[in-house]
């Protein structure tokens, strides 16, 4: 077997966010993923670098791609994995939150995967266990293995970020995606731009180093790659537009704006994807969509994640 990119180079047993990783640490991830792809033939086989380790996925909120994404790469790495739901634990028998992960640990866990819908979750979990911590999103703060597999899908189509002009096109407001992108692609030297309806981005965003546009029909021309975001309803206290209709003439990618964007732009989603609001059919389905290369990306991210941080709790367990 290969050995892995400068596994070594990497020293941190939690991963929270992309907000304080410096540039190297983020390439270290995508580099060490693509090795994995790769050595997994597509992340369709499997290796042992982590047999004997066991991964718990704590899920305090709903998610399709990103849990099974964590279960399958631990998996595809040997190791074994506990599914926690918040729904049917004993959690609805007054037990605290920090009482059910001590309890998940005590199990011999290696690291905690932990989704929750309170910001800064994983960090007070980070400070309250002995095991890995890796942030599976943090309500509306950061999302960092879907920036990550956001980057790497970039990166794959377009051979570098640098240079690039990346527009997040949204609900940015209401998004952990939204932050752990700006993070992760500016200190990868890209033009990030945030567009949507003044009700969902606010001038406020510039002090982060993005540009801030409401339409996207001006920004249209100039952008390399386009994350079209869900609109969270489940996160807003009152409707920041009208209706879906009037949303989706103004910001949906459809056919009619693919004539006016550039000839190679890549067109991306994190999902899930409402199809007829963020984006049209024949654009999710179309051949610049790349959003289920995101997904298998997804399962190389989360095998580097697991693996790094594995082996920055286990000092050595990379040679
Ligand atoms: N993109 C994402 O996080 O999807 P899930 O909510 O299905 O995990």
């Amino acid at each position: 077997m290969d050995k892995l990119v400068a596994a070594e180079a990497w020293t941190r047993a939690d991963l929270l966010g992309l907000e304080h990783l410096s540039a190297e640490e983020i390439t270290l991830i995508l580099d060490t993923a693509e090795q994995l792809k790769t050595m997994t033939g597509g992340c369709a086989g499997k290796l042992d670098l982590l047999r004997g380790a066991t991964i718990a996925n704590l899920f305090f909120e709903n998610s399709t791609r990103t849990r099974t994404s964590f279960s399958l790469a631990a998996r595809r790495l040997g190791a074994d994995t506990i599914d926690f739901s918040s729904s049917g634990s004993s959690l609805s028998k007054g037990e605290t939150f920090i009482d059910t992960a001590k309890n998940i640990e005590a199990m011999n866990v290696d690291a905690i995967v932990v989704r929750h819908r309170t910001p800064g979750t994983p960090h007070l979990l980070a400070q309250n266990v002995e095991c890995c911590v890796v942030n599976a999103g943090d309500g509306a703060h950061e999302h960092p293995t879907q920036g990550l597999l956001d980057i790497m899908t970039i990166r794959e189509q377009r051979g570098q970020i640098e240079g690039l002009t990346v527009a997040l096109v949204g609900d940015i407001a209401h998004s952990r995606t939204a932050r752990s992108n700006i993070w992760g692609l500016q200190k990868l030297g890209a033009h990030v731009i945030v567009c949507g309806p003044s009700t969902l981005v606010s001038r406020h965003w510039e002090k982060l180093g993005v540009e801030v546009a409401y339409s996207l029909d001006a920004i249209l021309p100039r952008c390399d790659v386009l994350n079209l975001l869900r609109i969270q309803f489940e996160r807003q206290l009152m409707r920041p537009f009208p209706s879906v209709r009037e949303y989706a003439l103004l910001y949906a990618m459809n056919g009619e704006r693919m004539t006016r964007a550039k000839k190679n732009i890549l067109i991306m989603a994190p999902g899930p994807i409402n199809r007829g609001a963020e984006i049209t059919p024949e654009v999710a389905d179309g051949p610049h969509s790349v959003i289920l290369h995101q997904v298998t990306n997804g399962l190389a991210i989360r095998m580097a994640v697991l693996w790094l941080t594995y082996c920055a709790a286990n000092t050595g367990a990379s040679q």
